[in-house]
């Protein structure tokens, strides 16, 4: 680049952009220079830069890591809740289970006990009920002796069809499958913070990317990554050692799901069991994002490079000193 020294600025841009690009039309344009550049050195980097990435940015996921470890399941009694209490049973772990459904949840208990499970629990209630939902994680840290993981599945289905002014419906949805998260979470904070301990959110896909018919689900599932977001920067720069996971599941095959979707929507359904063990997986490894969906490549998509850079750059225009001084900390 010797050749650019001594010129005036817009001398040196012109020179440098005539060194990279020349083009036979007149038009700006990758020029051999650059594209022979591009092919020789910059693509073969950026290949071992991501495999790099892929290969080393993972930690080993081993059963063992849940081995004797406290945990909550919410939204247990069926579908990928029931599976994540399985597969923590298998592991060894303690387990909590919840839901509204009694008779469900002893037969779970029952076969969490048969499967190996340190010791399994559940308590029964509505989480439409605030002061079930903070109760209940208070009488599941007593059962467990406090908590290693709090992971957040149950969920209120509305119903797949257009939005005709069922504001109740939305209500139901938010309060359910967002505010319940928010107190439980809240709850749990203190024995999570004490075990450097993990909260799994099960979003889905409906909560990155709008979808129709389903207006009060996807808004309280984009509400989930509006706020646990949120609090997962508030805990980096505040150092409480608490990992968020937020899951984003395409179509499962659950019961309830395969029943709602039926006739209205074409898509593959991934295996709930499988589902389970990719969202304990990655809450146990403490991955911010957990995508698990038929479509293996939608997690690519589902990236938001902007999002990323917005984020970084917005986080670094905040005061932290000043308001780590005169506020109360998570
Ligand atoms: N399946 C999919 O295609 C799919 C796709 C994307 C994301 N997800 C997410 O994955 C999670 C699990 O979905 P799933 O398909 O496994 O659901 P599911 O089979 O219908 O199970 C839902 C669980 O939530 C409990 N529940 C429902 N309402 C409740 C309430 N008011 N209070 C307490 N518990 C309640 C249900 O038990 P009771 O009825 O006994 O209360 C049940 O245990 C959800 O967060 C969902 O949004 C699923």
């Amino acid at each position: 680049m010797s050749q650019f020294r001594g010129c005036c600025p817009s001398r040196r841009l012109q020179k440098a952009l005539q060194f990279l690009s020349v083009c036979p039309t007149g038009l700006l344009g990758p020029g051999p220079f650059l594209m022979a550049f591009l092919k020789k050195y910059l693509l073969p980097i950026l290949m071992v830069l991501l495999a790099y990435y892929y290969y080393s940015a993972h930690e080993e996921f081993r059963p063992e890591m849940l081995r004797g470890k406290k945990v909550i399941v919410t939204g247990a009694s069926k579908g990928i809740g029931r599976e994540m209490a399985y597969h923590l049973a298998k592991m060894g772990a303690h387990v909590v289970v919840t839901s509204r459904s009694k008779e469900a949840l002893q037969k779970v208990v029952s076969r969490c006990s048969e499967l190996g499970a340190a010791s399994a629990h559940y308590i029964a209630g509505t989480m439409e009920d605030m002061n079930f939902a903070e109760q209940f994680v208070a009488e599941a840290g007593k059962l467990m002796g406090g908590l290693d993981m709090l992971i957040l599945n149950h969920v209120f289905y509305s119903p797949m069809t257009f939005f005709n002014r069922d504001t109740d419906m939305v209500r139901r949805s938010m309060e359910v499958n967002f505010h319940s998260f928010v107190v439980l979470s809240a709850a749990a904070l203190p024995m999570l913070k004490q075990s450097n301990g993990s909260i799994g959110v099960v979003s889905s896909v409906a909560g990155k990317i709008p979808h129709p018919l389903i207006a009060p689900y996807s808004a309280s599932k984009f509400a989930l990554d509006g706020f646990f977001s949120s609090i997962r920067k508030e805990f980096a720069v505040t150092r409480v050692n608490v990992s968020i996971s937020l899951c984003i599941l395409g179509l499962i095959d659950t019961e309830t799901a395969m029943k709602g979707t039926s006739g209205v929507y074409e898509g593959y359904a991934a295996p709930k069991e499988e589902c389970a063990l990719e969202i304990i997986k990655g809450t146990a490894l403490r991955q911010e994002e957990v995508h698990y969906s038929y479509m293996p490549w939608s997690s690519i998509l589902l990236q938001n490079p902007g999002r990323k850079v917005m984020e970084f750059l917005s986080t670094r225009m905040f005061r932290w000193d000043k308001l780590k001084s005169n506020q109360k900390s998570p």
